[in-house]
């Protein structure tokens, strides 16, 4: 059998956390192979790409913030920077800002709550009436109570991003294996690698498992040293706006409805999406006749004119959560192994934070201080 070579760091998983991973590991002088089966798939080929740290922010969750932001303030230079290193491809990044909009009295006193929240933490976040609602954007439904303004919180193109790490992967010396993780390779107690589903062995010096919520599903992986990370189905639509009809929606719009969140983001090609069921069935993609009909409904009570748009696609993605929702960042309990996974509702958003912060430990053994509230130990069991 033909020996092949040996990486400094492997990553199995590529999607976009495990490429925006290789993409800045190679950029820092090691040799990196990533193991896919079609490297440039995963979660983010479904997703709507808002970049919200803040609009998506839930109580309790600063240290998931503060590495959100951090991300946001990177993406505009991260996408220019990858446009040069892919040869000139667009990722559609926009930043449009977010609107988050209140439908009804309670809606309205959450997002009341969340301002406050947003204030004492100093965001840039700013309360409008229905009336100044409607003015930024003037196909919202009349019934609209009053909103947030988040100027930051913009967008990209998931897929196009893919793309461009694609080519900046390989344009940068980073080796595609396409081919499964079949075994996790563990030898003197350090990971070593992994077997292939074609039966061939990858040794590495460092594994990365970036393989989202089939991460702790890799035979060989040793107990306790990963979380669960649960498959959590997402339904999305994509929709056009013709140019015909105006300018239909010029940001990012979401909205708590029935309890669901709601998103609408809009790219500049006229592209339409609508997001996002919240799903806990495992590893399911079905798109089914009920995620449509309630995305529709409710994308419909906020932007009544929806319903005369194309409907162009449906589909359904599967976000990686953690035990706590929040995402698994650095060296694991076993030598060797990193993780750069769970990262929920967040994957798009937290790659450029996610890909610096694994290359600086991989380049120089020390974890960086933003990333050590997420280190996968914080799930070890403690000794009886
Ligand atoms: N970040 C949006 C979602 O997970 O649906």
């Amino acid at each position: 059998m033909a020996r092949l070579p040996v990486p400094d760091v492997l990553v199995v998983g590529g999607g976009i956390i495990g490429l925006a991973t290789a993409w800045r590991t190679a950029q820092r002088g090691l040799a990196v192979t990533v193991l896919d089966p079609v490297p440039g798939g995963g979660a983010a080929q479904v997703a709507a790409g808002m970049l919200a740290p803040v609009t998506e922010l839930q109580y309790g969750e600063e240290p998931l913030l503060r590495l959100g932001i951090a991300s946001n303030v990177r993406y505009a230079d991260f996408c220019a920077e990858l446009a040069e290193a892919s040869g000139g491809l667009e990722t559609g990044y926009r930043a449009t800002g977010t609107l988050a909009v209140a439908l009804d009295a309670d809606d309205k006193a959450e997002l009341g709550e969340l301002h406050a929240f947003h204030q004492r933490l100093g965001l840039d976040s700013r309360w409008l009436t229905g009336r100044e609602a409607r003015k930024l954007e003037p196909m919202l439904a009349p019934g609209v109570r009053g909103g947030l303004h988040v100027a930051d919180d913009h967008q990209v193109d998931g897929r196009r991003l893919l793309t461009a790490l694609l080519a900046a992967c390989e344009r940068s010396g980073v080796r595609l294996h396409r081919a499964a993780a079949a075994e996790l390779l563990v030898e003197d107690g350090r990971a070593a690698g992994v077997l292939t589903d074609a039966g061939e062995r990858l040794a590495a010096g460092r594994t990365v498992l970036a393989a989202g919520c089939r991460s702790h599903l890799l035979p060989g992986l040793p107990e306790g040293v990963l979380p669960p990370v649960r498959p959590v189905k997402g339904q999305i639509l994509r929709l056009r706006m013709p140019p015909a009809f105006g300018p239909f929606l010029s940001r990012n719009l979401r909205a708590v409805v029935r309890g669901g969140h709601l998103y609408l983001v809009p790219r500049a090609d006229g592209e339409l999406v609508v997001g996002a069921t919240t799903e806990e069935q495992g590893h399911d993609t079905t798109v089914t006749a009920g995620g449509v009909y309630e995305l529709l409904r409710d994308a419909h009570e906020l932007l009544p004119g929806i319903t005369e748009l194309p409907l162009v696609e449906t589909s359904a993605g599967l976000r990686p959560g953690s035990p706590d929702n929040a995402p698994l960042l650095g060296p694991t309990a076993l030598p060797g192994l990193l993780a750069a996974t769970g990262h929920y509702r967040n994957g798009v958003l937290l790659a450029p934070v996610t890909a610096d912060l694994l290359a600086e430990t991989l380049a120089t053994g020390a974890v960086p201080a933003l990333a050590a509230p997420f280190s996968p130990s914080r799930f070890a069991r403690s000794p009886q």
